[in-house]
């Protein structure tokens, strides 16, 4: 059931962080996808396919906190790997966190256990942003970088793997709010009392951000993701005013690298035309507009990734078959990625993702 018809490779030896592959991954039906490619078969990965639907990976958190896995590159290149190994998806995406690089900005982050992340220092004024340190993510994240090039080296050559950050606006929605941003009032009133302040900490970020994901294609990055989770509580007019010039910025820097840049927004229907101008080249959707739709407003050279409801895999055979097939036939003319509308539920049973996996990839 679970092997791909994209992908001539299986895994022999078996796939372990020491295990070297040939990384040249020119024929990667992601990469081919991205580029705009039809497939017969459209390449598959999910968001937040590693984590806590996995009994592997439960069992690796059983002895491990959540911060040590992102921080140890063996245990980080060992969650990257389980969704692989056991779903032979065509896309690996680093196994980290949007917030693990505010560490060494100065923010004071934990994970508490059954809670979201929480942040002792909020950053509230001109001053918490200007004691933000800058930093060089080929020295202070070099764990993250060393886990990137642990995971190519044990990679097939024909899996992609992804890099990612969070974008600016989701970031500091959790620098400002101190945690889980809802429902955003200290955020907005930073936002529409203090622009001034509000431009400088997403220009901060924004710089962190491209020099994180351009370190991340360097240590073996195949394409990079701009997660941002929280941009679609913003109207559009709002989204261009405060966010895009961030997003232009970053996306710019990155276009030299030559690899496929990826930017999803959660809740962001009303944002889809805005997000053709951020600069990227695949539009991550989630599930409140459809692929038609989006092709509509973005035209042909964006490609498009997505968006089965995350909820779908909650119910019947027949019901994820059906919204899969749906969507495999929306992208069939091609530059389409099959992904979520948003990360995987920890509630998800492994047999729905084989049912989907399986109506993807059945002729
Ligand atoms: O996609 C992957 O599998 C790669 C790893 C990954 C994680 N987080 C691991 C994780 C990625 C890409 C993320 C992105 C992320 N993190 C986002 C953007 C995407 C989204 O889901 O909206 C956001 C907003 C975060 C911040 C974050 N991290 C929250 C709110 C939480 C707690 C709630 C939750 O989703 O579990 C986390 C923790 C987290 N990040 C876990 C994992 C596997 C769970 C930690 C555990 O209990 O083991």
């Amino acid at each position: 059931m679970n092997s791909n018809p994209n992908r001539a490779q299986t895994f022999s030896p078996p796939l372990t962080c020491s295990s070297m592959q040939n990384t040249s991954v020119t024929a990667s039906p992601y990469l081919r996808a991205a580029r705009g490619e039809k497939l017969h078969t459209p390449p598959v990965w999910l968001m937040r396919q590693a984590g806590r639907y996995l009994p592997e990976y439960l069992a690796l958190r059983a002895n491990h906190d959540f911060l040590d896995v992102c921080n140890t590159p063996e245990l980080a290149c060992e969650a990257t790997l389980q969704p692989i190994r056991r779903f032979h998806f065509d896309a690996a995406i680093l196994f980290c966190d949007i917030l693990v690089p505010l560490v060494p900005m100065g923010i004071d982050l934990s994970f508490g256990k059954g809670h979201g992340p929480q942040i002792a220092n909020p950053v509230r004024t001109k001053e918490d942003v200007n004691k933000l340190v800058t930093i060089e993510p080929r020295e202070s994240l070099d764990n993250v970088l060393e886990a990137i090039r642990m995971v190519r080296a044990a990679l097939p050559k024909d899996v992609a793997l992804i890099g990612f950050a969070g974008a600016p606006f989701t970031l500091s929605a959790y620098m400002v709010e101190g945690g889980k941003p809802d429902p955003f009032a200290n955020l907005k009133a930073m936002m529409y009392s203090d622009r001034r302040t509000f431009d400088a900490l997403l220009e901060k970020l924004g710089s962190m951000v491209a020099s994180y994901l351009t370190a991340m294609v360097e240590a073996g990055a195949d394409a990079v993701q701009l997660f941002d989770t929280w941009s679609g509580i913003l109207p559009e007019w709002e989204f261009r005013a405060v966010n895009l010039p961030v997003l232009q910025k970053i996306f710019a820097e990155l276009k030299s690298l030559n690899v496929p840049l990826t930017y999803f927004v959660h809740g962001g229907a009303h944002l889809v035309s805005a997000m053709k101008d951020t600069g990227c080249t695949v539009a991550s959707l989630d599930w409140r507009v459809s692929i038609p739709t989006a092709r509509k407003l973005l035209g042909d050279h964006i490609a498009l990734q997505g968006n089965l409801d995350p909820t779908v895999l909650l119910a019947d055979e027949r019901t994820i078959r059906r919204e899969t097939r749906r969507i495999a036939d929306e992208g069939r003319a091609g530059g389409h990625i099959f992904n979520l509308g948003h990360g995987i539920l920890p509630i998800t049973p492994i047999a729905s993702v084989e049912i989907m996996l399986d109506e993807l990839r059945r002729d």
